[in-house]
């Protein structure tokens, strides 16, 4: 038996042992990078030093690292797929590359002195070869070399056996897998391998050699550096190493799962749908707990990383519902939740009355409405003809008058067999948004004769400045959020220091050139993939709509100012925006800075 304590602190100290400094997992919260929610991979806050830039602790780190990916939301309530997640990863920063990482993660795993694994019950995959980047013969003669046989070294196209980049551009390359078998001994024989045999083979552990660099037109040059990225999850390792069917036996998990069952007086194992809503439950708790938890975190909400949680909780309390459990239990699985992470994530343990209060203000929230609206959705549902789909206008009702996520709407329906009417759903949605922009509009006061007027000046005046911020400041800057009245603009964005005088003047120089040069301003419609690979900034989290609109200010294919996904709606030409002047800089929490600036 080997707990996630055992295994995350036998990992550290092996790689400390081969030179590593043991770094800090980073916030759940990227950084710099708003086009993603959440910290999706141990490599992922390290880009800037796999691109070349020093890391203050030196070339060879090692950690263990929170990780959300909710791309696989929908598969958890299966054995292994998990939002919230840990992941053990040894880094070389362009100093060690396929020998060293190949001969390490064979003696961690093997030497008896570390995890002493059964040699045969180990099977490895390398890159197949193409067009970007030959076959990968080095990384399997290095496995020949330590005593890997030839049938158990598969060799797997870049769908299987290539990493990157996180986002759209970025370090990248070919990896090779380490898998263990996890059937029973007597069918391990000596031609199986994960590629014949995808079931019993579970990877364990990703080495991956990022020496390229993926460019927006999607093609991959030579970086600067060659580095090593490796990724083992911890919770799925801690799985196969113990021979459990299942992450949520392992000691991460079964707290939760043995409180479910004493709170429900329901048993895990009692039948397919017990069994899937306390894995749910259980993980999407966890996350919550993270989410809330982290020192950049967020409550639930209505927008991005809150979205998220109030989403997971909301699933999370339906599904004790399906349990029977009829008091308030997430606050309950969220304290076991923090008895688990606390010695090392100390964040969850400083936060736990934030944590504690959020969770339990949304499940209470949630639980006034649930009742009412599961009702209104039967009686929906029940009227349903055979192939007729569930309307966007209902699911949209349920989401507005009960608090329904869209997501749970269509998890609820996909039970009953009917799909959800999404197009209309999103339509109802946007009306919904534009009522309620016109709304704001009309708050506007002043005694202006055309309140919308200004608005929209000021909202274009806020790309200009978006953009100049980037410009003086650097690309890291990101915004956190914006609010326009008839007098101001306000925008608040990620920046770790005061501006100077001289910082802020060149802002404002930027911006009053930018109106000077009369720029034309114009939206086009595109996919959020292709927004990104035109390298247009702003918030990518789509959730209701595949198009959304970019605006450019300047021509979109020569020279522009800006570009920057937004709803709208921006003057025609920035020349009638006048003059532009910034009236105040200051702090607005940690790491975001506040902007007041007035057009005149
Ligand atoms: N970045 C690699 C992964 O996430 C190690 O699998």
């Amino acid at each position: 038996m080997i707990t996630s304590k055992e295994l995350r602190q036998k990992y550290l100290e092996f790689f400390k042992s081969k030179g590593h400094a043991i770094i800090l997992s980073a916030s759940l919260i990227p950084e710099n990078d708003p086009t993603v929610l959440f910290t999706t991979a141990g490599m992922h806050p390290l880009v800037p030093y796999l691109l070349g830039e020093k890391h203050p602790a030196g070339n060879r780190l090692a950690n263990a690292q929170k990780c959300v990916r909710t791309g696989d939301i929908d598969e958890v309530g299966d054995r292994s797929h998990l939002t919230f997640f840990e992941m053990l990863g040894n880094w070389s920063l362009g100093d060690y590359f396929k020998k060293e990482a190949i001969l390490w993660s064979w003696e961690f795993l093997t030497s008896p002195e570390w995890l002493g694994l059964n040699v045969k019950k180990l099977a490895v995959s390398v890159f197949k070869g193409d067009a970007d980047a030959s076959r990968d013969e080095e990384a399997a003669e290095i496995w020949k070399s330590v005593g890997m046989p030839a049938e158990k070294i598969v060799y797997l196209p870049k769908k299987n056996n290539w990493w990157g980049p996180a986002g759209i551009t970025g370090p990248c390359g070919p990896d090779t897998e380490i898998f263990y078998w996890q059937g029973e001994d007597e069918y391990l024989s000596a031609e199986s391998n994960p590629e014949t045999d995808e079931e019993n083979w579970v990877e364990i552990w990703n080495n991956v050699f990022m020496q390229y660099n993926k460019q927006i037109d999607g093609t991959n040059i030579p970086l600067s550096q060659k580095n090593v990225d490796t990724g083992m999850g911890l919770e799925r390792a801690v799985m196969v190493l113990n021979g459990f069917a299942d992450v949520y036996q392992t000691d991460g998990f079964w707290p939760l799962i043995q409180k479910l069952e004493e709170l429900s007086g329901r048993e895990y194992v009692e039948n397919f749908e017990t069994t899937k809503s306390m894995r749910v439950i259980a993980d999407h708790l966890r996350a919550a707990v993270m989410i809330i938890g982290d020192d950049k975190g967020v409550a639930p909400g209505n927008v991005d990383q809150g979205y998220v949680a109030r989403r997971i909780i909301r699933r999370a309390v339906r599904h004790g519902r399906n349990l029977g459990i009829k008091e308030n239990f997430c606050a309950i699985i969220a304290e076991e939740t923090i008895k688990i992470f606390s010695e090392i994530y100390h964040e969850v343990e400083k936060n736990k009355d934030f944590i504690l209060t959020e969770i339990a203000k949304e499940e209470s929230k949630f639980r006034n409405t649930i009742e009412n609206g599961i009702k209104n959705f039967e009686s929906r549902i029940n009227n349903l003809k055979s192939g007729e789909k569930f309307s966007g206008k209902e699911a949209f009702d349920l989401y507005q008058s009960y608090g329904f996520p869209l997501e749970m709407t269509i998890e609820m329906a996909k039970e009953k067999g009917a799909e959800v009417d999404v197009a209309i759903f999103n339509e109802e949605m946007k009306k919904h948004q534009d009522l309620s922009r016109a709304g704001a509009e009309q708050k506007f006061k002043g005694g202006l004769a055309d309140h919308s007027e200004i608005s929209t000046k000021y909202h274009t005046a806020t790309h200009l400045l978006h953009s100049a911020l980037r410009r003086v400041l650097g690309e890291h800057i990101a915004q956190k959020g914006s609010n326009i009245t008839a007098e101001r603009l306000r925008f608040d964005f990620s920046h770790p220091q005061k501006m100077t005088d001289e910082e802020k003047q060149k802002v404002e120089d930027l911006v009053n050139e930018a109106i000077k040069k009369d720029y034309s301003v114009s939206f086009s419609e595109m996919t959020v993939t292709e927004a990104k690979a035109q390298n247009a900034i702003g918030l990518f989290e789509d959730k209701y709509g595949t198009k959304v609109k970019v605006y450019t200010v300047g021509d979109p294919r020569e020279e522009f100012f800006s570009k920057e996904i937004c709803g709208g709606p921006h003057v025609e030409r920035t020349g009638i925006l006048g003059k532009f002047k910034i009236l105040k800089e200051e702090a607005s929490g940690a790491g975001v800075r506040r902007i007041k600036a007035a057009l005149e």
